[in-house]
């Protein structure tokens, strides 16, 4: 009978590793828990929270299911939100899909007869709604990551929706609600707008059918802190008699 000894052996090598590059790190982990992000992403084996963050342990407090959807009477993801917010006292709420996502595949699929089916039900029922225009995209891979896409921006509406984050608004906690999405292909993350910050901004977004005609380009991390270099440069106001650019300031598209 297969005992996974490996795993085991690996895990030994593991924590005396740790504890050979830094003796106090089981002491600290013992301690009290405080992560500053809540991660609500797929079970996918290549998007684990702590490594695509560049995260120890300790610092991410990670609910995955398949297509990281939110079921709103799924009594483990409310309960895993309730105790983020309420005891871990997380403000930041990052709800992460990803590219060539299977359970989106399965959803956009004829296969309908397993339990799984049933899980995926909201995305099943978005894409029957707007099939036609979805189907129009020739591609089957960009068809397939456009429905990631808008998957998430689903999913953080109805994580926005939720009492429990309505109440934590209510009591005027700045909570932060984040669309990201991941690229398997390169292991970079892309946000799919601007965080979520309040009722009032949950009111405002347009509604997920709207976005499905109308989709935002994902911007990645990288592009975002070049977009926020340059914003510092925009802000330089240039001396009399310089005509560089003919005094014009430097403009980029906003988040
Ligand atoms: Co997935």
């Amino acid at each position: 009978m297969p005992m996974l000894d490996h795993l085991f052996d690996r895990n030994v090598a593991w924590a005396q590793a740790k504890t050979r590059d830094d003796p106090d790190y089981f002491r600290r982990m013992a301690e009290v828990q405080s992560p500053q992000y809540l991660w609500i992403g797929c079970s996918d084996s290549r998007v684990t929270a702590n490594d695509v963050l560049g995260l120890d342990p300790g610092q991410v407090f990670v609910h995955r299911n398949i297509a990281n959807i939110v079921h709103t009477s799924d009594m483990n993801i409310l309960s895993v939100l309730e105790f983020a917010i309420e005891h871990l006292h997380i403000r930041h709420i990052i709800v992460c899909g990803h590219y060539g996502c299977g359970g989106i595949e399965r959803a956009l699929s004829d296969e309908k007869s397993a339990l799984v089916d049933h899980w995926l039900q909201p995305i099943v029922m978005l894409y029957r709604k707007h099939r036609a225009h979805l189907d129009a995209i020739a591609d089957p891979v960009a068809r397939l990551d456009r429905m990631c896409e808008i998957n998430i921006e689903l999913q953080v509406r109805r994580i926005a929706s939720t009492p429990i984050v309505e109440q934590a608004w209510l009591r005027e906690l700045p909570i932060m609600i984040h669309g990201w999405i991941y690229g398997v292909h390169d292991g970079l993350m892309r946000a799919l707008g601007p965080p979520v910050r309040s009722l009032a901004e949950r009111d405002a977004m347009a509604s997920i059918d709207a976005r499905v005609l109308d989709p935002v380009e994902p911007e990645s991390m990288i592009r975002r802190h070049a977009i926020e270099a340059f914003a510092e440069i925009t802000s330089f106001e240039p001396a009399e008699g310089f005509d560089c650019c003919d005094g014009h300031a430097l403009k980029l598209e906003g988040p």
